[in-house]
């Protein structure tokens, strides 16, 4: 067993020295995200008893094609509502760990669920949006990504200027297949990297919860960051149980003890740096 690393500036979360050592010598990382990143930034997850969207609205009723067939004002201003919320949400230092590491080693992608565009807004390059992005709107019929509409009539979505038809947010809804290209490359990042990260899902939509089962299948080591367990922590390498905002940040300063980030931004001395042996 090796001890674990305990960083002073990351009270409570214990990062495996092996895994330090692990992520501070891998060659090919991929991250894969879903909502419990972004709950430290007040954006609400799917399935939180409480407090997830999917316990105060039936997803049947909202994100699914047919439910954009029945009721195409309800289902438009539901994501509308939730793009207006996203407004005020600003990335948080989970996100900003995974910059952080993307810029340390030499192969990195970040494959995320979330729809919110905060890991771009953290600075996030090298990335793909599996279930698309809150803030786009494509026609319904085509696809087209449109920027600019008139103004809808008071009882439907605003409409397609080249076509008429409805406009919809370009996010993948149940039934819906996944962006072919965002999930092959997701995919084939998921065979040969030998790390990955899975941070704030609950692993239970496919076929992103599949990508952590490839990356250990094609002998990667995986680390899961969630307080709480998924159908994935039986698989996983380690399970880091804390918050991803705490988590994430305690994951780069001990795999890079020397370039950690204090809590203030500024670069720690060496003393506070505490780090993998
Ligand atoms: P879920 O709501 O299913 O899961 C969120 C996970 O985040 C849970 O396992 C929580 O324990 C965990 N969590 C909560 N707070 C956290 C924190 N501060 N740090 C780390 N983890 C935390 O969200 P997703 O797994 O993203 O799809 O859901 C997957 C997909 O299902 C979504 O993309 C969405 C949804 O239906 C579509 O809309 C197509």
């Amino acid at each position: 067993m090796t001890d674990p690393v305990n960083d002073s500036r990351h009270p409570g979360v214990r990062i495996p020295a092996a895994l330090a050592k692990a992520l501070a010598s891998a060659r090919r990382v991929v991250a894969l995200t879903g909502a419990g990143v972004s709950a430290e930034s007040g954006v609400p997850t799917f399935r939180d008893a409480l407090a997830g969207l999917w316990a105060r609205y039936d997803p049947l009723e909202l994100a699914t094609p047919s439910a954009f067939a029945r009721h195409p004002k309800l289902v438009w201003d539901w994501y509308a509502s939730r793009r207006d919320a996203l407004r005020a949400a600003a990335p948080n230092p989970g996100h900003r760990a995974l910059v952080e590491i993307e810029r340390r080693v030499p192969s990195f992608l970040l494959a995320t669920q979330n729809v919110d565009g905060l890991h771009a807004k953290a600075g996030s390059r090298s990335l793909v949006e599996l279930h698309g992005n809150l803030e786009r709107v494509r026609c319904s019929r085509d696809g087209e990504v449109v920027d600019r509409w008139n103004a809808p009539a008071a009882d439907e979505p605003p409409r397609c200027p080249r076509c008429g038809a409805f406009l919809r947010p370009d996010v993948v809804w149940f039934e819906e297949a996944l962006p072919a290209e965002a999930l092959e490359r997701a995919d084939d990042a998921a065979r040969r990297c030998d790390l990955m990260i899975v941070a704030g899902t609950s692993a239970e939509v496919y076929p992103a919860a599949g990508l952590p089962r490839t990356a250990k299948a094609h002998g990667a080591l995986v680390v899961e960051v969630n307080p709480d367990a998924t159908p994935l922590t039986p698989l996983c390498d380690h399970a880091i149980a804390a918050r991803s905002g705490l988590a994430l940040p305690a994951l780069v300063a001990a795999a890079w003890p020397a370039h950690a980030a204090g809590p203030s931004g500024a670069a720690p001395s060496a003393r506070e740096g505490g780090g993998a042996k």
